[in-house]
C-alpha cells in the first residue's frame, strides 16, 4: 500500500515536469525545438497523466473503498443453517479456497485452508499477488466478529476496510442475509486449520493501474438497501439467484446471454441456444457429468463441477432461468 501511494505521487511530480517541459518546449524560440520538443514531451505527458489517473483510481479503489461498518452481529449457528452455508460454499469457494494440490491449484477439497497463488499459477504474477485467505477459525477469521465477515461479503472489504481485490468483484455481496449468515455460520463450524502459506493480496502498482483502468470489472457501489432473493423453488426468479451465487452470471453476462473477451479474459458464450433445445433431464445429465449432448466435454475454463453439486431442484431453477425469455 505505501509502495504504491509513493509510486503514484511520483507519478504526479513526473506528470506535472513533462507538463512544463511541454509548454516551455512550446514556447521555446527555435521551430525545431517546438515542433519535436512539444510533441515528444507532449506525448510523454499524456501518457504519464494517463497512467498516474488510472493509477490514482486503482489506489482510492482499493485503499479507500466506500463502505459501511461492520454489523453488529452474532449469527446463531442452527444445524440447518451451517447445512445451507455447507452447500453454498461447497458449489462455490471451494473453488478458490480449498488449500492447493501438487500443479498448484485448488483442490476443491476441504479443508478450506486457502494458499492458493492465483496470480502466479494463472500467468499474473506481475500485477502482484492474490491469494485466496484461510478460511477456518485457524485463520485470520479467527480474529474476525460475524460483522465484520459479514461486510467482507457483502461490500468487499476486509477488518480495516481496505477494499479485498479479487472478493470486491465477486457476486457474493448479492447473496441476502440469511445465505450471507448461513455461509458465516458453516466457515465457523469449520475445525480450525493453521497453515504457513502466505495469503491475502497485494497487488503492485502494475495491477493498481489496472485495477484503475476497470481491466479486472467494476465494483459495484455498495448496497444500501436489505438484498431480497426470490423465494425458494423451481422458478425462473429463483433460478437467476441460484445463477448469481454458482457465478455463472459472472462469467455468461448479467443475462446469461454471453460476454465478449476483454483483454484479461476470453469470449464466454450464450448458453441459452442450447440449453433450449434440452430437455430438463438432458440438462442436468450435462451438467452432472460435464459433457455436452453431442458428446463433447466442457472445457476447463468452465466450472461445472460446481453444478454437479447442485440440489436437483437448483438445477431445475437454473434450467428454468436458461429456457426463460430475457427481461
Ligand atoms: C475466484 C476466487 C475466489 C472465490 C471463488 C472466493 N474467494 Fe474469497 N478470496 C479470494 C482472494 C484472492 C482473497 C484474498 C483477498 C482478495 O483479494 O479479495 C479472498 C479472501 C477472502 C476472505 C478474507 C477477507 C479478509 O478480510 O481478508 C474471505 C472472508 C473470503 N474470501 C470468503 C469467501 C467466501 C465465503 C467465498 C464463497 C462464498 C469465497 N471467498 C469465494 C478469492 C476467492
Ligand atoms: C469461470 C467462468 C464460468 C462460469 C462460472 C460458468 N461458465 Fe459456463 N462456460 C464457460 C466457458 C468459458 C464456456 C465455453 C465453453 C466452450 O468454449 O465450449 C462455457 C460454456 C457453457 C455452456 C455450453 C454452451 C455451449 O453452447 O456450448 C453452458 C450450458 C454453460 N456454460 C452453463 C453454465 C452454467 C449453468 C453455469 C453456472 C452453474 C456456468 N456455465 C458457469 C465459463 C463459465
Amino acid at each position: 500500500m505505501v509502495t504504491n501511494i509513493f509510486i503514484l505521487i511520483i507519478l504526479i511530480i513526473l506528470t506535472i515536469g513533462a507538463g512544463r517541459l511541454t509548454s516551455k518546449a512550446v514556447r521555446a524560440k527555435r521551430l525545431w525545438v517546438k515542433i519535436a520538443g512539444g510533441l515528444g514531451a507532449g506525448l510523454l505527458t499524456l501518457i504519464l497523466a494517463a497512467i498516474t489517473f488510472a493509477g490514482g483510481k486503482g489506489v482510492a479503489m482499493l485503499y479507500f473503498p466506500a463502505a459501511p461498518a461492520a454489523l453488529d452481529l452474532t449469527v446463531a449457528g442452527a444445524p440447518e443453517q451451517i447445512a445451507r452455508g455447507e452447500y453454498l460454499v461447497n458449489i462455490s469457494c471451494v473453488d478458490c479456497h480449498s488449500a492447493p494440490g501438487p500443479d498448484g491449484k485448488p483442490t476443491r477439497q476441504p479443508p478450506l485452508s486457502g494458499g492458493y497463488d492465483l496470480t502466479g499459477v494463472e500467468g499474473f504474477g506481475f500485477i502482484g499477488q492474490l491469494t485466496p485467505e484461510n478460511l477456518t477459525p485457524g485463520g485470520k477469521l479467527g480474529g474476525y466478529s460475524d460483522g465484520e465477515i459479514f461486510r467482507a461479503l457483502r461490500h468487499g472489504v476486509n477488518k480495516d476496510g481496505r477494499a479485498l481485490a479479487m472478493m470486491s468483484l465477486m457476486p457474493y455481496r448479492q447473496l441476502n442475509d440469511e445465505d450471507t449468515e448461513a455461509i458465516i455460520a458453516y466457515l465457523r463450524s469449520l475445525p480450525p486449520v493453521e497453515t504457513t502459506l502466505p495469503t491475502g493480496d497485494n497487488l503492485n502498482f502494475i495491477g493498481a493501474v489496472m485495477a484503475g483502468a476497470g481491466m479486472f470489472g467494476t465494483v459495484p457501489e455498495p448496497a444500501t438497501e436489505a438484498i431480497t432473493a426470490p423465494a425458494q423453488g423451481t422458478t425462473a426468479e429463483y433460478g437467476k439467484y441460484v445463477a448469481t451465487y454458482d457465478e455463472c452470471r459472472g462469467c455468461h453476462g448479467p443475462d446469461m446471454t454471453g460476454k465478449p473477451a476483454t483483454s484479461v479474459t476470453e469470449a464466454i458464450p450464450n448458453p441459452r441456444p442450447l440449453v433450449g433445445e434440452l430437455t430438463l433431464e438432458q440438462f442436468v445429465e450435462m451438467m452432472h457429468s460435464g459433457v455436452k449432448p453431442d458428446g463433447v466435454p466442457f472445457p476447463e475454463a468452465m466450472p461445472w463441477e460446481n453444478a454437479a453439486k447442485m440440489t436437483d431442484d437448483d438445477l431445475a431453477a437454473l434450467y428454468a432461468y436458461l429456457i426463460a425469455s430475457v427481461k
